[in-house]
């Protein structure tokens, strides 16, 4: 891959291109999405100095998986957000193929940054360096360079490092590949960011007795969250069961204790994170008040991708909406932050036959639903809904032909909330217990339609566009 020489020229040419992204009527109104290419994983999520920070993986220069540097939002509130300039390029040797993912961290009041300088060779294989950058007084990022090289016993694929701070320690957990191919998390020491002690593994194929892992761990993300600590982390090549792991990549967790003192993690059982069509690499940090907060990449990297129509208005993916992590009685819940519910307009009520409920406009909506019996919500003769005793099916064609893909929430359902933008709905299912994520790419104005006999209820608010 050759890198392109005069960066601050191209990206000038770069943001000349969003008037094309915001005349496509999928475009968000109130998701993050890229102003032009395409934006893939979360990155640098963090509370710094009185602001939210966002950073992302983005090739500005086109709709695939090439150039990776850091985009950069901040919000004061987690809904209205602003564009910063670029943080990071691939302009150094040791990030040539890459600045791939990771994480901020307050250091002694400087954001630094931590993330993965990826380097491609002509033989195929490749390296990764987990490096560092810091933010100067004008607002851009300075690049320290590597602090730790590949470690021994693993292939090239070791990245996205995840640090936080305990008891006046750095931590870090990083996505890792072993030479037999299987899928690690490994852990690391530091006092002072740049010189890192090793671990151990501490999750992974034969970790606590997990087998079939499959082949590569991308994105973990370590926290104590309700008195337990969980562990997400998106494991690549686990076997597709009936009704779970219907992605190409999915998103997981885990939970379970953690001990510092020997660099432990005793968990259960790998749990799917979101079970929707379009979820992946998500990141989370601690809001100013305490509260998780966890945003994900509303994306898949899985071939399929370049088909979405989006492409054509030079732009593709979006972030899910910033969500509230809490555990509970052995669950993850996940909630939209309540900081959204600015967005609302008027309350609306609705109760009586699903078929005779009012159509709502699916292009910036959010709705309650209740019901005891079956019901499917058609949006936009574009993706469907069932609900029966059984779960959730939700439905819509393939890009690449007419057939139907589906996936699956099993459960009894006692509670429907979703958030709905131009080209994407949210599915949370009882208060958080489940979520579908998936995008979609109807015509507008798009409708949603309730269908069957059953007698529901209805609470509903359109949306404000906060982008
Ligand atoms: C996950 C991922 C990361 C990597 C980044 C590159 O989607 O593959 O493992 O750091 O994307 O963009």
């Amino acid at each position: 891959m050759t890198i392109p020489s005069r960066w601050p020229a191209v990206l000038q040419a770069v943001m000349k291109g969003q008037p094309q992204t915001l005349t496509d009527d999928h475009y968000p109104q109130w998701h993050l999405a890229p102003v032009i290419g395409l934006m893939n994983d979360p990155n640098g999520f963090i509370w710094f100095a009185g602001r939210y920070h966002l950073f992302y993986q983005w090739n500005p220069l086109g709709c695939d998986h090439r150039y990776k540097c850091w985009g950069h939002w901040s919000s004061a509130d987690l809904v209205q957000w602003q564009h910063e300039p670029m943080a990071l390029m691939p302009d150094e040797e040791y990030d040539r193929n890459g600045c791939y993912s990771g994480s901020a961290v307050d250091n002694q009041g400087v954001l630094t940054l931590c993330y993965t300088g990826n380097v491609k060779f002509d033989d195929g294989s490749r390296t990764a360096w987990q490096c560092l950058a810091v933010q100067n007084e004008a607002g851009g990022f300075d690049k320290l360079g590597p602090v730790l090289p590949l470690p021994e016993g693993y292939t090239g694929h070791v990245r996205d490092p995840k640090v936080w701070q305990h008891d006046g320690q750095w931590y870090m957990v990083l996505g890792a590949q072993d030479l037999q191919k299987r899928g690690k998390v490994l852990l690391y020491q530091s006092a002072d960011l740049h010189s890192w002690q090793p671990l151990g593994e501490i999750a992974g194929h034969g970790v606590n007795d997990l087998a079939d892992a499959g082949y590569m761990w991308e994105c973990p993300d370590l926290f104590e969250l309700d008195g337990t600590h969980v562990l997400i982390c998106c494991p690549q090549g686990l076997a597709r069961e009936p009704h779970r792991y219907r992605n190409t990549y999915p998103s997981t967790w885990m939970s379970g204790d953690f001990h510092y003192d020997d660099a432990k993690f005793e968990h259960g059982a790998l749990h799917e994170l979101d079970a929707g069509f379009e979820f992946y690499a998500p990141q989370t940090t601690l809001a100013a008040d305490g509260r998780r907060i966890l945003i994900g990449w509303m994306g898949v990297p899985d071939g399929e991708e370049v088909l979405q129509p989006t492409c054509e208005h030079g732009w593709i993916h979006q972030m899910t909406c910033p969500r509230e992590l809490h555990f509970r009685d052995g669950k993850l819940l996940q909630t939209p932050i309540r900081e959204l519910q600015q967005l609302r307009e008027e309350e609306q009520n609705w109760h009586g036959n699903a078929a005779s409920a009012p159509a709502l406009d699916a292009g910036r909506l959010e709705f309650e639903l209740k019901t005891d019996a079956a019901v499917k919500v058609n949006f936009a003769d574009t993706l469907w809904l069932s609900l029966d005793e059984k779960g959730i099916r939700l439905e819509r064609k393939s890009l690449r032909n007419d057939e139907i893909l589906t996936r699956y929430w099993n459960g009894k359902v006692t509670s429907l909330r979703v958030l709905c933008d131009r080209s994407s709905v949210e599915i949370f299912i009882n208060e958080g217990e489940g979520v579908m994520s998936s995008r979609y790419f109807p015509g507008h104005p798009a409708q949603i339609r309730f269908e069957g006999a059953s007698v529901i209820t209805l609470r509903y608010w359109l949306l404000r566009a906060s982008m």
